[in-house]
C-alpha cells in the first residue's frame, strides 16, 4: 500500500456557545471516523481543529452575556474542547485563533497577498451606528431579507432562505447594537477581487483540473457542493471585503489601519494552518509537509469536513487565498454535510431546542458509542436528517444491543462455558463456515472504498452486517443444542464465531472506538492495521476473558425524560420571549391610524374551511352588513363556541381570497407568548356596529 499524507480539518467552531448534536453529526464525528480509518490504513494524517474566536459571533455573544470577548472565548473554548475530548474525537490538535502564533500566521498571509497586489483597496459607504460609534458589518445589522422577506435576516446571510447578503441589500436595516436605523458613512477596506478568479475556479470545481493538470476526481465531490459552487460562479463572483472596522480580531498589519481587523472568514481558515504549525512544533513535525505543494507524490491531500453553510468559504474563498499565496495545495475534497433536525424542528440555540453535547456527556458518560452509532446511522450526508430520542432508543436496542452486543456476548460466554475461555481449533469446514470466513476476507476492501468515498453511513451499515452475519451464524448453528450430540463440530462453530468477534474488535475501531477496544480486551488482542484485516485470524489456544455487557438497553423512561427536558426548555424560552417583548414599532401619524375602520361585529355563523386545519369561515354582522370573514382561529375555537360572540373586526382591509373563499375583513385577536389566541371581547351591552377608536 502506498502511504499518503493527509491534512484533515474539521470546521473550527465559534467559541460563542456549546456544541449540539447537529454539529457533531455533520462535521466532527464523520471527520473522526475518516481519520481513524486513515490511521488504520497507515496513512500519515494531521487531524486539525480549534476554536474560531473572532468575528461578530463572539463580540455579540459577549455583549449578550455582559462579559468581555476574551472571557467568552475562554469559557467556550474550554467547554467545547472538553466535550471533544470526552466524546473521544481524536484531533491531533485543538487550537485557538486567539493564539499569538495564529495572529502572526494570519498577518503574514495577509501581507503576502497584499504585497503581491492580490487585494484591491476601495472606499465605500457602509452602515454605521451613531450611538455606538461603530460600523455595522455582518451580524451587526439585521433587516428584512430581499429574497424571502424573513424579517430577521443578517447583514451577511439570511438563515431562512440561505441567501448570502450584503448589509446594503437588507430592507429596513437596524443596528443590533442600538436597535436604531443606521446611517451611511465612508470607510475604506481591502477586497479580494473574486471576480478575477471565476475562470480557474470553474474548471477546478467542475473538472478537478488546475492549469490543465488533474488535481482531484470531480466525481468524488458531493453533488450539493459542486452545485452550490457552480451556482455562485455562474451567478458572477464579486469582490469581497477582507477587512472590517472592529476592535476584536487579527489587526490589519499595515500602517494607518488602526481599528481595522481581518475579516473572520479570512482569518479562520488560516487557523487550520496555524494549528498545524503548533502541532508540528509540539511533535517534531514539519508543518510544510501538510500544506505546501510537493513533487513526487509527496503532496498531502487536504480534506475539509464542514456543514453546508460553510461551502462557499472552503470551496471558493479559501482556495482563492491559498492559490494567490502560491505555495499552498488546494483541497482534495470538501465533504459538506446537510443539516440535522431535532424531534421535528430545526436545532435552535435561541429557542434552546437542542441536545447539547456537554450535557449529553454529563448525563450519559457511559453511552458514547451509542450516540456515535446513532448519529452515523442518520448522518445528513446527502439530505437533511432528523434525530429523535425514540430513534436513538431503537438503534441502540435493536442494533447495538440485540445484534452486535448479543453476538459478542454469546460467542465469549459460550467459549468460557465450553472451553474455559480458550479459543478452540477448527476442524473440517462446511460451506457455511467458508462463506463466513470469506466475507471477513472481502469486507475490508469494500468498507474502505465506501470510507474513501465519504459514505460513512453505508460503511457503518456494512460493519453491522458482519455482526448480523455472526449473530445469524450462531442462531442457525445452535451450538448450545449441538453440544449434546456433536462436541467436535461445536469447536469449529465456536472457532468461526470467535473469528467474527475478533474481526469486529478491529473493524469497529473507526466507528465505535471504545467498544472495539473492549472487544479486543475480552479477546486479549491488540490493534491491527486495516490491510492486515483481510487475513487477520485469532490463534487457536488463545485465552479469552469473560465479557461484560457491551450495550445496555435504553429504557422508555430515558426517552420520556429527554423529550420532557426539550419541551421544558421550549416553554422556558417562550416565557423568556414573553418577558422580553418585541420592541415598539416605529411611530405612525394619527392620520395613518384613523384610516383603520375597526368596529364591533357579531358572529352569526361559523363552519370549518375544508382541508384547512387552522381556518374558520365566519358570517359576521358588522352593523352595516353581513359579511364573510375567514379567520385562522380553528385550532383555538370550535365553530359552535364562537357563534353569538361580539368581536373586534377590521372592516376596510382589502378583500382577499383564502382557500377559495373571499374574506372581507379581519377579526382582531390577542395572542400570548405561546401563540394562544383570545378574542378581545367588549364589556356587556356593546353590540354589532360599535366603533373602535
Ligand atoms: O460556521 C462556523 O461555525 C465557523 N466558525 C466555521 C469556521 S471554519 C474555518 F474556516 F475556520
Ligand atoms: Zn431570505
Amino acid at each position: 500500500m502506498t502511504k499518503q499524507r493527509y491534512t484533515v480539518t474539521a470546521a473550527l467552531p465559534y467559541a460563542n456557545g456549546p456544541l449540539h448534536l447537529g454539529h457533531v453529526a455533520g462535521v466532527y464525528l464523520p471527520a473522526d471516523i475518516f481519520v481513524r480509518f486513515l490511521r488504520m490504513k497507515g496513512h500519515d494524517v494531521a487531524f486539525i481543529c480549534g476554536s474560531d474566536e473572532h468575528g461578530a459571533a463572539i463580540t455579540l455573544r459577549a455583549k449578550k452575556e455582559g462579559i468581555t470577548p476574551q472571557e467568552i472565548v475562554d469559557k467556550y473554548n474550554k467547554i467545547i474542547g472538553d466535550s471533544f475530548r470526552e466524546f473521544n474525537i481524536s484531533f491531533d490538535i485543538y487550537h485557538r485563533t486567539s493564539s499569538e502564533l495564529h495572529h502572526q500566521t494570519a498577518q503574514d498571509f495577509f501581507l503576502k497577498l497584499h504585497d503581491n497586489g492580490q487585494f484591491t483597496e476601495d472606499t465605500s459607504e457602509q452602515y454605521y451606528d451613531e450611538e455606538f460609534q461603530q460600523f455595522l458589518a455582518d451580524r451587526y445589522i439585521t433587516g428584512e431579507c430581499p429574497k424571502c422577506h424573513n424579517p430577521g435576516a443578517y447583514g451577511d446571510q439570511c438563515e431562512k432562505c440561505g441567501s448570502d447578503l450584503s448589509p446594503t441589500e437588507l430592507i429596513n436595516p437596524k443596528s443590533t447594537l442600538s436597535g436604531k436605523e443606521p446611517i451611511l458613512k465612508t470607510t475604506s477596506h481591502w477586497y479580494l477581487p473574486m471576480d478575477r478568479h471565476e475562470g480557474w475556479l470553474h474548471d477546478w470545481i467542475q473538472q478537478g483540473t488546475l492549469d490543465g493538470k488533474q488535481q482531484h476526481d470531480p466525481k468524488s465531490w458531493r453533488n450539493q457542493v459542486i452545485g452550490q459552487c457552480m451556482s455562485w460562479i455562474d451567478g458572477g463572483l464579486h469582490p469581497r471585503a477582507m477587512t472590517r472596522d472592529l476592535d476584536w480580531g487579527v489587526k490589519v498589519p499595515l500602517p494607518d489601519s488602526d481599528g481595522k481587523v481581518l475579516y473572520v472568514w479570512l482569518d479562520a481558515p488560516i487557523g487550520y494552518i496555524s494549528a498545524t504549525k503548533q502541532w508540528a512544533l509540539d511533535n517534531n513535525k514539519n508543518w510544510e509537509d501538510y500544506w505546501l505543494k510537493k513533487e513526487n507524490g509527496e503532496e498531502s491531500k487536504l480534506v475539509h469536513f464542514i456543514g453546508k453553510d460553510n461551502i462557499v468559504f472552503h470551496a471558493i474563498i479559501f482556495p482563492i487565498i491559498l492559490k494567490d499565496h502560491g505555495d499552498f495545495i488546494l483541497p482534495d475534497n470538501v465533504p459538506a454535510y446537510e443539516f440535522l433536525n431535532l424531534e421535528g424542528d430545526k436545532f435552535s440555540t435561541s429557542r434552546n431546542w437542542a441536545v447539547w453535547l456537554h450535557e449529553y456527556l454529563e448525563r450519559y458518560p457511559e453511552k458514547i458509542d451509542e450516540l456515535k452509532f446513532t448519529l452515523t446511522s442518520i448522518a445528513p450526508e446527502s439530505k437533511d436528517a432528523e434525530f429523535t430520542w425514540k430513534e436513538f432508543q431503537a438503534r441502540v436496542n435493536n442494533e447495538l444491543a440485540d445484534v452486535l452486543g448479543n453476538f459478542i456476548n454469546r460467542a465469549l460466554v459460550l467459549t468460557q462455558k465450553y472451553y474455559n475461555g480458550i479459543v478452540p481449533a477448527a476442524g473440517e469446514l462446511t460451506e457455511t463456515d467458508r462463506q463466513v470466513l470469506n466475507e471477513l476476507a472481502l469486507a475490508p476492501e469494500r468498507i474502505a472504498k465506501l470510507i474513501y468515498a465519504y459514505k460513512l453511513r453505508d460503511a457503518q451499515t456494512e460493519v453491522m452486517n458482519i455482526a448480523r452475519l455472526g449473530n445469524k451464524y450462531l442462531a442457525d448453528m445452535e451450538p448450545w443444542k449441538l453440544v449434546k450430540t456433536d462436541e467436535k463440530r461445536v469447536e469449529t462453530v465456536m472457532h468461526i464465531a470467535l473469528q467474527v468477534t475478533a474481526f469486529l474488535g478491529q473493524v469497529l475501531e473507526p466507528f465505535l472506538p471504545a467498544s472495539a477496544a473492549k472487544i479486543r480486551h475480552f479477546l486479549g488482542e491488540s490493534p491491527v492495521t486495516w490491510d492486515e484485516l483481510a487475513t487477520y485470524r485469532l490463534a487457536a489456544g488463545q485465552q479469552t476473558n469473560s465479557p461484560e455487557i457491551l450495550f445496555q438497553k435504553i429504557e422508555d423512561t430515558l426517552v420520556e425524560k429527554e423529550v420532557e427536558i426539550l419541551n421544558q426548555s421550549k416553554s422556558q424560552s417562550v416565557a423568556a420571549a414573553a418577558s422580553s417583548p418585541e420592541p415598539q414599532k416605529p411611530s405612525i401619524a394619527f392620520d395613518d391610524f384613523s384610516k383603520l375602520d375597526i368596529r364591533l361585529g357579531t358572529i352569526l355563523e361559523a363552519v370549518k374551511v375544508p382541508k384547512a386545519d387552522k381556518l374558520l369561515q365566519l358570517t359576521v354582522d358588522t352593523g352595516i352588513d353581513k359579511r364573510t370573514i375567514v379567520s385562522g382561529i380553528a385550532e383555538h375555537y370550535a365553530p359552535e363556541d364562537v357563534i353569538g360572540k361580539t368581536v373586534a373586526v377590521l372592516l376596510n382591509l382589502e378583500p382577499r381570497k383564502i382557500r377559495g373563499v373571499e374574506s372581507q375583513g379581519m377579526i382582531l385577536m390577542a395572542e400570548d407568548a405561546e401563540g394562544k389566541l383570545s378574542f378581545m371581547l367588549p364589556e356587556k351591552g356593546f353590540g354589532a356596529g360599535g366603533e373602535i377608536r
